[in-house]
């Protein structure tokens, strides 16, 4: 059940992502990486509820599914996303911030950047903010390099660092299933792993012909063959136990399995919804993950709720 919103308050849903393609280049002289990738906004939720504060004080309460690994303090993206716009357009204004967390904490799911963007959404709206898209776009690349895709949602290609944006062509819904992991990884960790493995393909990434035409068509069974994630090497490297959880979707009859970002998190395609409901209980069966979801996509980002 939804709990009763404050009557002050702004409630914020927004989804987690999965990269259908993660190209990664040699790095940038700032330490990031080029990439190519397919950002998918997928149907598993973060809420974040918004009220006022007195002038320059922000604050925020956490609960939910890993609740405990989320910082509270000044480092919370959530809170320096809400700083920032006051800063930007409302310095008299403050926030109070509640999340309730679904999206895993460290799960390549992009959680963190997700509570980034809602708190920008939420923030806009409980000061009455008329601002463009523009506007929340470029404050959120401030943020972090998915925080943009966490506003706009849907399938996207994502260039620069993963913060420039252009929808992609495609049709059709998709269904997935998610396994999650006991424990999450770092994304700097990964990318440094990645940089060690030397697997540093062309200096310009580039998302494959093949997975472009596969969303253009809506063929499932064609994306599955084409998911693709640089990163998954060096995640399977810093958490080998992930190789036979992917092994078993696809022994299961998964149409493709892809390492989600920088990982943990795997997520595999199905072909229908009944397929997924069948593989998300023969993997949970299994015993070797700490938990499977059901998510569908693309799906909206950011967005106010009543
Ligand atoms: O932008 P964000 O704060 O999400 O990035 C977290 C970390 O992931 C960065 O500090 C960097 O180590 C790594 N990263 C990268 N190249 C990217 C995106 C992230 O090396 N394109």
């Amino acid at each position: 059940m939804v709990a009763a919103l404050p009557p002050t308050g702004v409630r914020v849903r927004v989804p987690a992502k999965i990269n259908l393609a993660l190209k990664v280049g040699p790095p940038r002289e700032d330490g990031f990486h080029p990439l190519a990738t397919v950002f998918h906004a997928v149907s598993l939720y973060d809420e974040l509820i918004a009220e006022p504060a007195p002038a320059g004080e922000f604050t925020v309460e956490v609960t939910g599914d890993d609740a405990e690994l989320v910082p509270t303090d000044d480092t919370n993206l959530a809170v320096r996303a809400a700083r920032r716009l006051a800063e930007a357009y409302a310095p008299a204004e403050g926030a109070r911030l509640s999340i309730k967390k679904t999206i895993p904490v460290a799960g390549g799911l992009a959680g963190g950047s997700a509570n980034g963007a809602a708190a920008l959404v939420a923030c806009a709206e409980l000061w009455a903010l008329d601002l463009e898209q523009e506007e929340l776009l470029a404050l959120a690349a401030e943020l972090g390099s998915d925080v943009p895709f966490a506003l706009v949602g849907g399938t996207a290609i994502g260039s620069g660092r993963g913060e420039r944006l252009v929808p992609a062509l495609a049709r059709g819904c998709y269904h997935w299933v998610l396994a999650f992991s006991d424990e999450g990884l770092s994304t700097p960790k990964v990318y440094g792993r990645y940089d060690d493995l030397g697997g540093l393909t062309a200096p310009q990434p580039t998302v494959s012909d093949e997975l472009m035409n596969a969303l253009r068509a809506g063929d499932a069974a064609a994306l599955g063959a084409a998911l693709d994630n640089d990163l998954q090497p060096a995640a399977l490297t810093l958490r080998p136990r992930l190789r036979r959880v992917i092994d078993t979707g696809l022994d299961l009859g998964a149409l493709g399995a892809v390492v989600s970002g920088s990982g943990p998190t795997v997520a595999f395609l199905a072909g229908s919804e009944s397929a997924a409901i069948e593989l998300s209980v023969g993997l949970s069966s299994e015993g070797i993950c700490r938990t499977v979801r059901r998510a569908v996509g693309p799906v909206h980002g950011a967005r106010v709720v009543t």
